[in-house]
């Protein structure tokens, strides 16, 4: 491991990437994954990973939450904080919430400058496709890389009737579509898929000029995310299809802390290696 501050991969770089391989530049998709904490962002940043995603998804993976409909600003900008002061070579995207975008664009442009200011993040990322074009746009004149978010937008789980794929009926693609080209113009330079068929994903990735990042949403992304709780398999009662846990972290953690449990009470621990004695 070298000691140089590595450099940080900015939007530029992740256009770069998107742009059709060649035998000079071969196709390099984009690895995100999300991080809500310090010594996790560290050990992401450490392998490479291209994006920390501080997703409002900790909601869920770290609060507990049935959604993300509770989560704040403030919230955010907390573990972004964390993740970035972790972040050497990732670019950090920090969600708005719920709330903190939707009424106004002048709001969303408050919100995103408290992430930006308060959090040392580099973009933000709003979910919802054509009706949030204009607060892109009015974002990203003002200087702030916004991040799309369409397909499966969990903020809208109530609309949606539960997590649920979109974009599975001709009608509801075309939408998606449009969603995405709406984005598109407005200035957004990366857009997640979430949940969607994989034709279509493929479909929106060929036709933006976005960076498109996956999720559920098959192989034909620019790159793809997953929340890192799911891909170390912490919680073992959530397992859809799109998921691949890459080690099963639920079993290793509760395996750690018994053998820690089981020494602590047989007296073998602390040993005298763990022991100052005068
Ligand atoms: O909140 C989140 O973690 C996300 C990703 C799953 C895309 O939005």
């Amino acid at each position: 491991m070298t000691t140089e501050r590595p450099v940080r991969v900015t939007i530029p770089d992740l256009r770069r990437m998107k742009s059709p391989p060649s035998a000079a530049h071969p196709q390099q998709r984009i690895v995100a994954v999300t991080a809500y904490d310090y010594t996790f962002a560290r050990l992401l940043d450490q392998c490479g990973v291209d994006i920390l995603l501080v997703g409002d998804s900790l909601g869920m993976v770290i609060h507990g939450a049935d959604n993300t409909l509770a989560v704040t600003l403030d919230d955010m900008i907390y573990h972004a904080r964390a993740v970035a002061r972790a972040a050497q070579r990732a670019m950090v995207i920090c969600d708005l919430p719920f709330g903190a975008f939707q009424c106004h664009p002048e709001a969303a442009l408050t919100s995103a400058i408290r992430v930006l200011k308060e959090s040392g993040s580099h973009a933000v990322k709003i979910e919802g496709g054509r009706i949030m074009a204009e607060t892109v746009r009015f974002l990203v004149a003002r200087g702030v890389p916004v991040i799309g978010h369409i397909g499966l937008t969990p903020q809208s789980v109530h609309a949606m009737g539960g997590f649920r794929m979109q974009g599975r009926d001709q009608a509801s693609a075309s939408r998606l579509l449009e969603d995405a080209r709406v984005l598109d113009e407005a200035g957004a330079s990366i857009i997640v898929l979430e949940g969607i068929p994989m034709p279509l994903a493929q479909q929106i990735t060929q036709t933006v000029q976005a960076v498109t990042i996956g999720i559920g949403a098959g192989p034909g992304c620019d790159g793809q995310v997953l929340v890192l709780y799911d891909l170390l398999g912490l919680d073992e009662r959530f397992q859809p299809r799109f998921v691949k846990r890459y080690m099963d972290g639920a079993h290793q953690v509760r395996q750690a802390v018994m053998a820690f449990a089981d020494e602590v009470r047989k007296g073998t621990f602390p040993a005298p290696e763990h022991t100052v004695m005068e």
